[in-house]
């Protein structure tokens, strides 16, 4: 099972819920986190961060179409991985989205946003399922309620949303956030969901 944390815009949240679903996919089995960006923000996260969770969590790096390939390749039958990819690379993404079994897509709230996710569902083949994560989120706006309300009219599916939080801001600095993993794990039922459905 392939899930990827697709954006094409920088900043929105992927490796932040690539990094919180990874947490929640090695809870009880082994699972892989591969990382597409250079950057290696997820890869480093998990490297400093001192938390049980990623005991069982396999890490690798994979910046180019032919090492995510490779990667993406060697995933065992029946595990889990979680892709993150660096922002702007659309060829790479690509390559994730077209080996994905459920898609997780980032979004902030604001009127651009809105278009870049949808482009992001354009780029995602029939029958594979995605839906959205509303990351770093206000949800006491009414920018919050209208798009919300918006996407469920375009029936859009929304996984879940991820209130605004520093410790979740704080990345490997500190502890996974109890807040953070509560909405993750919502959005991991739903991910579980989707791939069997
Ligand atoms: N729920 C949240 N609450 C507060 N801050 C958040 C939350 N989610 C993400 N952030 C912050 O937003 C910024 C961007 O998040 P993240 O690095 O996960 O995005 P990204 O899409 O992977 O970015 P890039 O395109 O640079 O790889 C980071 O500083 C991160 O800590
Ligand atoms: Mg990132």
């Amino acid at each position: 099972m392939i899930v990827v944390a697709a954006a094409l815009k920088g900043g929105v949240g992927k490796t932040t819920t690539a990094v919180y679903l990874s947490a929640l996919a090695s809870n009880r089995r082994a699972a892989t986190l591969i990382d597409a960006d250079p950057q290696a923000s997820a890869a480093e996260w998990v490297e400093y961060a001192e938390d049980e969770r990623f005991q069982r969590l396999e890490v690798v790096e994979a910046p180019t179409d032919r090492l995510l390939t490779r990667a993406i390749n060697r995933v065992p039958p029946g595990e889990i991985a979680i892709i993150d990819p660096p922002p702007g690379h659309e060829r790479l993404l690509g390559k994730a989205v077209e080996r994905a079994s459920v898609v997780v897509v980032p979004t902030r709230i604001g009127g651009v946003e809105t278009a870049r996710a949808d482009a992001v569902f354009e780029m995602v083949p029939d029958g594979i399922k995605a839906g959205l994560v509303i990351c770093s989120a206000r949800t006491y706006t009414r920018d919050y309620r209208d798009a919300v309300t918006g996407w469920s009219e375009a029936r859009v599916p929304v996984y879940g949303t991820v209130p605004e939080r520093v410790a979740i801001a704080a990345g490997p600095e500190r502890a996974l956030s109890e807040d953070g993993l509560d909405a993750y794990r919502k959005v991991w039922r739903r991910v579980l969901a989707a791939a069997r459905s």
